[in-house]
């Protein structure tokens, strides 16, 4: 297998087969009862996508062992790879309401969602646990560009040449754009602190009201340990050839503050100024000492 290179897409990198059917991402037609989660890659979109799930399934946690994750709530741009996740028509062919997958950010994600006001769910995580996350990621995961040393990768990330490029642009936009449309704005390191207050937030989103047993059956089943053990959940149906879980497990650590193991002091002091500049004007804030 190969790992794609990425091509720019509107001026952000995306691995090459999503920039080559790029025309069927951006036609894609939305229906006003689909639901976005979208994220930067390594924020907790499989874990909002478990909460997700299991809210429209009422707390059945075997309905939402049903099937992985990618199959209950497909990958708006990635479900145009064949050989990897599902058909070319595997989103046209699932049953409404849908729950959809996207890493893509806001100026990208195809017109039809937000011209039916559909409702997004955005999860968005520090920067640093987001970089480091993702550089364990991008070891394992065989399709995406070789992430070359720590170090190299950290300067990628500064300089947003990753796969779905800024961070920065991503958490901001989503961000300044969230009270225009239907958009519900997650933090990770809340979901960590008080996941049923979340859990909560995020059900009255979508508008139900299931009691509390079922939110702490949620809370629950959607824990950290609970989802590495659950193979619906663990990417494990994912085959090795495309994640190599042998070099770094998807579920890898699920903390706050990981980041301190990987970065130095130097590359600390250096990624905080370019924040500073990078999100200077913004008022999205993250808390990272929890
Ligand atoms: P780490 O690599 O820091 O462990 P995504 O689903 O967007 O790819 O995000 C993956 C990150 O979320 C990984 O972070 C993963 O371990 C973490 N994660 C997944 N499920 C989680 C859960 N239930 N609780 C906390 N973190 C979780």
């Amino acid at each position: 297998f190969k790992r794609f290179p990425l091509k720019l897409v509107h001026g952000i990198p995306l691995m090459e087969p999503i920039a080559q059917n790029w025309q069927r991402v951006e036609e894609f037609q939305a229906r006003p009862d689909d639901l976005l989660i979208s994220t930067y890659p390594k924020s907790g979109t499989t874990w909002m996508q478990e909460i997700v799930d299991l809210i429209y399934n009422e707390g059945d946690v075997e309905k939402a062992r049903r099937a992985p994750t990618n199959i209950r709530m497909p990958f708006l741009e990635l479900f145009i790879q064949k050989s990897m996740l599902s058909d070319v028509d595997f989103l046209e062919k699932t049953s409404s309401p849908r729950i959809i997958k996207t890493h893509l950010p806001f100026q990208l994600v195809p017109k039809s969602f937000w011209n039916l006001n559909c409702k997004t769910i955005y999860v968005a995580r520090n920067a640093k646990d987001c970089a480091v996350s993702f550089y364990y990621f991008d070891k394992m995961n065989l399709t995406q560009p070789e992430p070359g040393t720590w170090n190299e990768y950290l300067q990628k990330f500064m300089e947003e040449k990753l796969s779905w490029g800024s961070w920065y642009n991503h958490v901001r936009d989503y961000w300044d754009e969230k009270d225009k449309h239907r958009i519900l704005y997650v933090f990770y390191e809340d979901m960590k602190e008080d996941p049923a207050r979340e859990i909560r937030k995020v059900m009255q989103f979508l508008e139900k009201d299931l009691g509390e047993e079922v939110i702490q059956k949620i809370v629950h089943h959607t824990s950290f340990q609970v989802m590495k053990e659950n193979p619906m959940a663990n990417g494990t149906s994912v085959p090795s050839f495309i994640f190599d879980q042998s070099i770094s497990p998807f579920m890898r650590k699920g903390e706050v503050g990981n980041w301190k193991h990987h970065f130095t002091v130097a590359q600390n002091e250096a990624f905080d100024a370019h924040y500073q500049h990078k999100m200077k004007g913004t008022t999205v804030t993250f808390r990272t000492q929890i």
